[in-house]
């Protein structure tokens, strides 16, 4: 890629470039990284010298002093990486048992917390069985790669499996499926889906319909029962990720699945650890049978260490949810403080219904420029761009927390307000109201 072009450029130009020998690829990259730098918009692995928090104490690119921020890049939406009980619980886990587990589950490595842990979350969404995953990330990585297969030599329906997927599914989901057949539908479009499950029928040996509940760009969420209906209707399966819905969405903090009353729709439900509940880790809800099937088949699980004995942190704030529902109160505050005011400002939020808020911004290179102007008025924000959008569709996204105060929200309003002025984002500079 030549310099000239930089400017339309994003991290995925430089995966996989056809005849270029890796080390050239990664001499380019680091060029274009230089290039970002130079211009001030290589906000990321920013290094962060104060805990997880509503503000952090930031080394900021070419300073050689931290700096207080207001934070919107943190999933811990609850503040429960910092709760008392739950920094308590940690510290009691790692006194009891150490701070490793030493082995694989299937040879050593399976503890009593890994059991009450896996027992816990799947009674929290009302079912007996789940398995944990080191990650969210390979929590759906591993357990579609597991389940789904296909056989490029042989289109016999009966060994090839198909994944179906709304466009907007998390990464980790895109790579468990890349050893299935896997056909996509847009973004919550329901009669797209059902026009695709319409074909499949009876084609393939099993079909999963892949979706989140939250959506991690722009915080909206997928009307799971409705997908539900369709799906079992054509004889499929449906997997849902509520990785941002857990904690923060239902009336009990149970996700999506609680909002449109789905747990009895869901097959096989996914999410992890390490957002509303503060720690790191995923899991996976199942029938008994599939659970069984994946400790015993899913390689990612099988040959890699358990989690470590820190995770009886999360065994506390999964109890939380329950006993102090003032924290999901607080949030949903902040989240409609920020919206409401992002919108009175003219800010297309789109149709968020969670903790995560979007400005739209479309352009690359003025979402880029929108973070450094935000970061040098103390806020901290994260530009998205493609591949995590499509092309036209960049944006600041924000995550609010329940340890957001008034004060950080107005400083954040305050900025954005000053930012617009420069690059003209909201509708008030457009002739035609966004
Ligand atoms: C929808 C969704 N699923 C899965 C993951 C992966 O979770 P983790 O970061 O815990 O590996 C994320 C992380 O950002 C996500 O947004």
């Amino acid at each position: 890629m030549k310099r000239d072009n930089f400017e339309k450029a994003s991290f995925k130009d430089f995966e996989n470039i056809p005849v270029q020998n890796i080390y050239t690829t990664a001499k380019e990259f680091e060029t274009y990284l230089n290039f970002l730098k130079d211009n001030g918009h290589l906000n990321y692995r920013i290094e962060s010298l104060s805990p997880v928090g509503p503000e952090m104490n930031l080394l900021l690119p070419g300073d050689t002093h931290p700096t207080w921020c207001v934070c919107l890049v943190s999933n811990d939406y609850l503040g429960f990486s910092q709760h008392p009980l739950v920094k308590a619980a940690v510290i009691k886990g790692v006194e009891q048992f150490g701070t490793g587990s030493g082995a694989s589950p299937a040879i050593g490595g399976h503890f009593v917390y890994h059991q009450r842990l896996e027992k816990k979350i799947a009674a929290f969404y009302k079912r007996t069985d789940a398995i944990l995953y080191t990650t969210g990330y390979t929590a759906n990585s591993a357990t579609l790669q597991c389940l789904l297969h296909k056989d490029d030599r042989n289109k016999d329906p009966s060994v090839n499996d198909l994944a179906i997927l709304d466009m907007n599914v998390h990464a980790s989901v895109y790579e468990g499926v890349l050893t299935t057949t896997v056909k996509t539908f847009l973004h919550n479009d329901l009669i797209m889906l059902e026009h695709v499950l319409k074909h499949a029928q009876n084609n393939y040996r099993t079909i999963m319909v892949i979706i989140d509940g939250v959506y991690s760009q722009d915080g909206d969420v997928a009307p799971i029962a409705k997908i539900a209906e369709i799906t079992h209707r054509y004889g499929a399966y449906l997997v849902v990720d509520d990785a941002h819905g857990i904690g923060v969405v239902g009336e009990t903090g149970r996700g999506v699945i609680e909002l449109h009353n789905a747990f009895d729709q869901v097959d096989i439900i996914t999410g992890t650890f390490s957002k509303a509940l503060g720690n790191i880790g995923g899991y996976v809800i199942a029938s008994p049978e599939i659970i069984t099937y994946l400790k015993y088949q899913s390689k990612q699980h099988l040959f890699s260490t358990t989690a470590t004995p820190a995770v009886m942190g999360i065994l506390k704030a999964i109890d939380l949810i329950d006993e102090e529902p003032q924290w999901k109160m607080r949030l949903w505050d902040n989240i409609e403080y920020l919206k409401n005011g992002l919108i009175n400002l003219g800010f297309d939020v789109g149709t968020t219904a969670s903790a995560v808020i979007p400005v739209k911004v479309g352009d690359i290179m003025k979402t880029l420029e929108a973070g450094r102007l935000l970061l040098k008025l103390g806020v901290y924000t994260n530009p998205i761009m493609y591949p995590a959008v499509s092309k036209k569709n960049a944006r600041i996204r924000m995550n609010v927390m329940a340890t957001h105060t008034r004060e950080h929200l107005d400083k954040v309003l305050h900025a954005f307000d000053e930012v617009d002025k420069q690059l003209s984002i909201s509708n008030r500079f457009s002739e035609v109201p966004k």
